[in-house]
């Protein structure tokens, strides 16, 4: 196998944020204290964070520099215009509607357009899409193919739509409304794994022949435009810029976390192109976030924003930043560490159920992996399994989630090659002594999303 290799930060250092190292028995101490619960242990405690590349990214000079002319007017900010004019460039869009971030964007759209009995089809909804669609009263149908749940399938989007069943489903006599149909690019919850344009292109053709809107959970759609310039035929000559156009032009719509691919640490919006729609959401957006010119964030947020999501579509930063996040998963995969492949588009996937086979999904093999790491080399990640997502059945038994996963989220700009080192080599040499890890018991939990807050004990 070719020796991995990243072509060189296109950035440099210009302000730095110490991170301190803490000893072993420190840690210990903190994990007892904190429930064996990664959520609990405070930030300044933690070595490598890569909790989550949400909210987390590095800014630059120039975004900096962006918000020192914030204009805190209450409406008609100039800096509103900046991000209206940058969202229907990049996007092309008419209407854009800010918000303070993605989740609130997810209650104003579904809070407008959704009624109890309806169905929204997405190929895998994030975690907090699907509790804004229920939280409506409405089915959130998950219709991502098989490859989606394959760790070891190598194909190349992963992150795609079934369009027979969509299709299939918008075919049936007893369909329920389906007011909107999304889709996540990329696919969080499936490994970070991309779309390609032939199927934003086919949804978009059946949503269209249905008359049924069709929006974009946006909130990596440059990495997503950046795989598929890399990765689907006859796309290599173009930018990424260009294939972020073609893919926002094949949909009505999109919600959008900035947290993410707009580079800022808070900051959200929706753009579309029904107008009589956009009236509808700001009568919501009043309501809960603010005036329509900036929904629940400051001036200087939205020229934050404005500057990011520029920034985010140049090709030096795509190029490292999704390199960045396959080295380290090519460093693990040279020693054998179980991974979801192909690597996605901002984090690492672990197999906990494959790293720890000696853990059943009962002691939670996904959540012994985050405690481990954290005790052997203070670095932060967050299970995705059978804490997440498990839950008990009719008849009281465990229902597993499909895959048992750890996600290691890389933050943009922010970790340098000789931290993703420090994180593979902490890694590799815990696989060594994966025997030692042990299981755990829940010895406390809430009812809602139990992760956040649920105590362990080590068995
Ligand atoms: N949609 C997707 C695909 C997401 O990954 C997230 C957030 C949201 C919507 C909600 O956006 O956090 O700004 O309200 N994902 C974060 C994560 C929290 O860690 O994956 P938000």
């Amino acid at each position: 196998m070719a020796k991995p290799s990243l072509p060189p930060e296109p950035y440099r250092i210009k302000v730095v944020e110490p991170i301190r190292r803490t000893t072993k028995s420190e840690r210990e101490t903190l994990l007892h204290r904190g429930g064996y619960n990664v959520f609990n242990i405070p930030a300044d405690k933690v070595f490598i964070d890569l909790l989550t590349d949400s909210g987390t990214s590095a800014m630059s000079d120039n975004q900096w520099s962006g918000m020192m002319i914030g204009d805190e007017s209450y409406a008609g900010a100039r800096n509103f215009f900046n991000l209206e004019r940058t969202v229907r460039r990049i996007f092309g869009f008419k209407h854009v509607i800010p918000t303070h971030q993605g989740r609130a964007a997810e209650r104003v759209l579904f809070g407008t357009v959704l009624k109890k009995g309806d169905c929204v089809p997405n190929n895998i909804h994030f975690d907090t899409t699907r509790a804004n669609v229920e939280f409506a009263g409405a089915e959130a149908l998950d219709l991502a193919g098989p490859d989606a749940y394959d760790p070891k399938s190598a194909a190349p989007f992963k992150g795609n739509m079934d369009v027979g069943r969509l299709e299939k489903l918008l075919k049936s006599k007893d369909r329920p409304n389906i007011p909107l149909v999304m889709m996540t690019v990329t696919n969080n919850s499936g490994g970070g794994q991309p779309v390609s344009l032939a199927n934003i292109k086919a949804v978009s053709r059946v949503c269209r022949a249905f008359r049924i809107p069709f929006f974009l959970d946006a909130c990596r759609f440059a990495e997503n435009a950046y795989f598929i310039k890399k990765r689907e035929p006859g796309l290599a000559g173009q930018t990424a810029l260009a294939i972020a156009h073609e893919m926002f032009a094949l949909a009505d719509g999109a919600t959008m976390s900035a947290k993410k691919d707009a580079l800022v640490n808070i900051g959200g919006f929706i753009a579309l192109n029904d107008g009589a729609l956009a009236e509808r959401l700001k009568n919501l957006l009043i309501i809960g976030e603010g005036f329509p010119t900036y929904g629940g964030l400051a001036g200087r947020d939205l020229e934050a924003m404005a500057r990011g999501l520029d920034e985010v579509m140049e090709e030096d930063y795509l190029e490292h930043r999704i390199r960045q996040v396959a080295y380290l998963g090519e460093l693990l995969d040279a020693e054998g560490v179980p991974i979801f492949k192909p690597v996605g588009g901002h984090a690492v996937y672990l197999l906990a159920d494959e790293f720890l086979p000696h853990i059943p999904r009962e002691r939670y093999p996904g959540w012994a992996l985050t405690v481990a790491l954290y005790r052997e080399a203070g670095i932060r990640a967050v299970e995705i399994g059978g804490v997440m997502f498990g839950r008990k059945g009719e008849d009281g038994k465990d229902v597993w989630p499909a895959l048992e996963l750890v996600r290691l989220a890389v933050p943009r700009r922010v970790y340098t090659v000789s931290h993703v080192q420090y994180v593979a080599d902490a890694l590799i040499q815990l696989y060594k002594n994966r025997k030692s890890v042990r299981g755990l018991k829940i010895v406390h939990e809430a009812t809602q999303l139990r992760h956040f807050t649920v105590r362990m004990e080590e068995l």
